[in-house]
């Protein structure tokens, strides 16, 4: 079956699917031609749908990607600049959560909204484990700890060392700074040889903070939980990731406890313009 595939019907043969491709493969001689593919140029193809959505008409598909798993985008519910603005200035990490779990299905929501995020290449190469657990999450808050425990005595920066010591502490004196009471932590995880794993986990857990965030959900990231879980063995145990993988990022989510009434200052971002 051939990649693409286009209704002649259809086609305005305007050229905009040929001019979009990022791989350069599809090509249209001239406003009587319709577009085609280059010869021998489908491996060059990353699946990204470009073509497919940026064509007025819906002339065109792929056969990785019919036209009815490629919805229209409803622009009646896009927001507007300040919107967004307010909504971006607006989240919060959450450190007090509500005794109350989320459900399994607004989990999967967050993640099946998350999974639209972009990958270097496209390579959709983001993996997700999630603790729906409380008592798990609170079992590995503990594991973070006695890791923090054994690195103590070898971290050199003193100020590290002091906020690693409170927070051992912390955990003696019954507080939880690692996961912070939250009941669920969702782990993102990529095949380490990917191209750009981190900064693809990085943008796919910041697409679900935001989702979460429109949801009435809190997230925040778990950077101690992370440092441990490429480090310390027992718990790279109990996380058993697939082989090759490698965990790139964490965030506790729940139900936040308070509300945030205003936007805390930022500092000024250091330009160098050209
Ligand atoms: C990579 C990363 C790691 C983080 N790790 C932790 C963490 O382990 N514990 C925590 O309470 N907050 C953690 N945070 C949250 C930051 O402290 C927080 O984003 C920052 O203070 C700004 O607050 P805001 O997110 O409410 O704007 C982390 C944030 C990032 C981006």
């Amino acid at each position: 079956m051939s990649l693409f595939k286009i209704d002649q019907k259809k086609c305005k043969r305007d050229g905009i699917c040929a001019a979009e491709c990022p791989a350069q493969i599809i090509v249209q001689a001239d406003k009587k031609s319709f577009p085609s593919l280059l010869d021998n140029s489908e491996e060059f193809c990353f699946n990204c749908g470009h073509c497919v959505a940026v064509c007025p008409y819906g002339a065109l598909t792929l056969s990785t990607m019919p036209l009815v798993a490629c919805p229209p985008i409803q622009k009646e519910l896009l927001p507007d600049a300040d919107t967004v603005k307010n909504f971006l200035q607006a989240r919060r990490s959450i450190r007090q959560y509500k005794d109350k779990v989320v459900s399994r299905k607004l989990l999967a929501e967050m993640i099946d909204t998350a999974r639209y995020a972009h990958t270097a290449s496209n390579a959709q190469e983001v993996h997700w484990t999630v603790f729906q657990n409380p008592g798990d999450v609170r079992k590995l808050a503990g594991m973070v700890v006695d890791f923090t425990k054994i690195i103590l005595p070898v971290i050199t920066d003193v100020e590290r060392a002091k906020r690693m010591q409170r927070l051992v502490d912390a955990w003696a004196d019954g507080k939880d700074r690692v996961m912070r009471g939250a009941p669920h932590l969702i782990v993102v995880h990529s095949p380490a040889d990917q191209p750009f794993p981190t900064t693809d986990c990085a943008i796919a857990l910041t697409y679900l903070e935001l989702y979460a965030f429109s949801k009435g959900l809190g997230t925040c990231w778990a950077g101690y939980f992370t440092l441990a879980a490429v480090m310390h063995e027992p718990l790279m145990k109990v996380l058993d990731l697939p082989a090759g993988h490698k965990c790139f990022g964490a965030v506790m989510v729940g139900y936040p406890k308070f509300r945030y009434h205003r936007i805390p200052m930022r500092n000024k971002p250091p330009i160098s313009w050209r």
